[in-house]
């Protein structure tokens, strides 16, 4: 067989790459013209794999965002490390399919190492139960699955055996700046919005331990999720006051660390993460801070038992190996991709001490961003930086500007960064108001970059 299309495609791939200083990083065609080039009546007849391939690169161009350059500041989506991607590709060429061990037998071993290596990462107990999804949605649904387990089993509801319908009600208490990936996984579990008691957080972004003792002065199943990293300001619940706390009352205590536990790898953050450990479960993305390909959620759980019970399955055309780790007993997905390598190759890559140096890096990076824009003028610096976090302001210079109008200019100047393809930026609403977001989270972000953002932002701003 000719290898001629991956031949293709790695030529595709390093033009792409060699192109991130200097391509525009948002697209640059329309999705008229997308649609123009790609849609066409299904193919009768077939064509050769290097044409595909050659035409699929040809066809795309302009269409994707450069969201792996350095000037990427939008969401939280991260880049990735050179032998995650490579590991990646290999995981393609290997088509490994990571159900069972049988299917797969190394995707389920590096998962047993990858699992673990994660764990000792975030500095998370090492007996810890853990499942690799497809991000962080998913790994809330995971452990979120364990937690309404558990909770039922402790006043008698067996949920696997006897569903939800008419079971004891669970309470979820949330922060009111949750994530709301964490609804979601809730309402694939049969918990509405109805069920949510939403608790109003202090000027820094955490829920205060008054709010939470008497929201648990409730006699029912309950469940807290705590916040490590809200996406807006950086804000960390105090983990240290609330999960002892949620304990005594007998709760799960879930944490949305979908790019938060990373603050677990460097010693500055000390004080945001304390005592995070104490929870019962925790959720995160390898593709955001670990810079692993998209497609790559982890999720730990304190307890294994429930875990388990929440997700297995067994069926008899399985083949059982004693003692092997069975992917399908941890995760809701049967057939799956092997997202154990990409984790595996960019923890061997990057080392304790290169994950650290990433997370303080991109750190220092936002602060730096943060401090270029705040000395430009009618820049407000909304919510300072906070990890790798901050928000600012664009006022309108006008005498007499409403909210509306500096709402109006923050949209138009980060609409006039992003068409200079000079960087890239995403709006967000908080408390109100329209601000753009910084957000740092990319290993190849570098002080050229930081230069050239700014740089872009003040000539956006100059331009009215
Ligand atoms: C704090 C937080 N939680 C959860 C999620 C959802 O993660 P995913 O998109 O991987 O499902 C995000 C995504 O940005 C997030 O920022």
């Amino acid at each position: 067989m000719s290898h001629a299309p991956l031949d293709r495609a790695a030529r595709h791939a390093q033009a792409w790459l060699d192109s991130l200083d200097t391509r525009s990083v948002a697209a640059t065609v329309t999705r008229e013209e997308l649609r123009r080039r790609f849609m066409a009546p299904l193919p009768e007849s077939g064509t050769d794999p290097s044409t595909v391939v050659d035409e699929l690169a040809a066809a795309a161009e302009g269409g994707q965002l450069a969201s792996g350059s350095g000037r990427f500041f939008a969401w939280v989506i991260g880049g990735a490390v050179p032998s995650s991607v490579a590991a990646e590709w290999l995981v393609s060429v290997w088509d490994q399919n990571a159900t069972i061990y049988a299917t797969s037998p190394i995707a389920s071993v590096v998962e047993e190492v990858a699992g673990p290596w994660l764990l000792d990462l975030f500095r998370l107990p090492s007996t810890a139960s853990f499942a690799f999804t497809t991000g962080c949605q998913m790994a809330h649904f995971t452990a979120l699955s364990a937690a309404r387990e558990q909770v039922l089993r402790a006043v008698g509801w067996d949920v696997g055996r006897q569903g939800m319908a008419g079971s004891p009600p669970i309470r979820v208490l949330v922060s009111a700046i949750r994530h709301v990936s964490l609804d979601r996984a809730l309402r694939y579990l049969g918990i509405g919005k109805e069920q949510l008691v939403v608790l109003p957080v202090q000027a820094d972004g955490g829920i205060a331990t008054d709010t939470l003792a008497s929201a648990l002065a409730v006699d029912a199943p309950t469940i807290v999720c705590l916040n490590a990293g809200d996406l807006n300001t950086g804000a960390f619940d105090d983990f240290r006051a609330l999960v002892p706390l949620a304990h005594s009352r007998g709760a799960w205590v879930h944490v949305d660390g979908a790019f938060g536990l990373f603050a677990r790898t460097s010693p500055r953050y000390d004080a945001l993460v304390e005592g995070m450990d104490l929870a019962d479960s925790w959720a995160t993305d390898c593709h955001k801070w670990l810079n692993v390909p998209q497609d790559s959620g982890f999720v730990a759980v304190r307890h294994p038992e429930p875990h388990r019970r929440a997700m297995t399955i067994v069926d008899s055309y399985f083949v059982a190996e004693d003692k092997a780790r069975d992917e399908i007993d941890w995760t809701p997905e049967w057939s799956r991709r092997a997202r154990g390598f990409g984790i595996y190759a960019a923890l061997r890559e990057l080392g304790r001490q290169g994950v650290q140096a990433m997370i303080e890096r991109n750190g220092d990076q936002c602060e730096a961003l943060a401090a270029g824009m705040a000395s430009l003028p009618g820049v407000e610096l909304l919510s300072p930086p906070r990890l790798n976090q901050a928000l600012v302001r664009f006022h309108d210079p006008r005498p007499g500007a409403s909210d509306a109008d500096h709402d109006a200019r923050t949209e138009r100047v980060i609409a006039r960064v992003n068409a200079s393809g000079e960087a890239f930026f995403g709006p967000s609403t908080w408390q109100g108001k329209r601000v753009m977001r910084i957000c740092v989270v990319n290993w190849r972000t570098s002080p050229r970059d930081i230069e050239r953002t700014i740089a872009a932002v003040a000539h956006a701003c100059s331009a009215d």
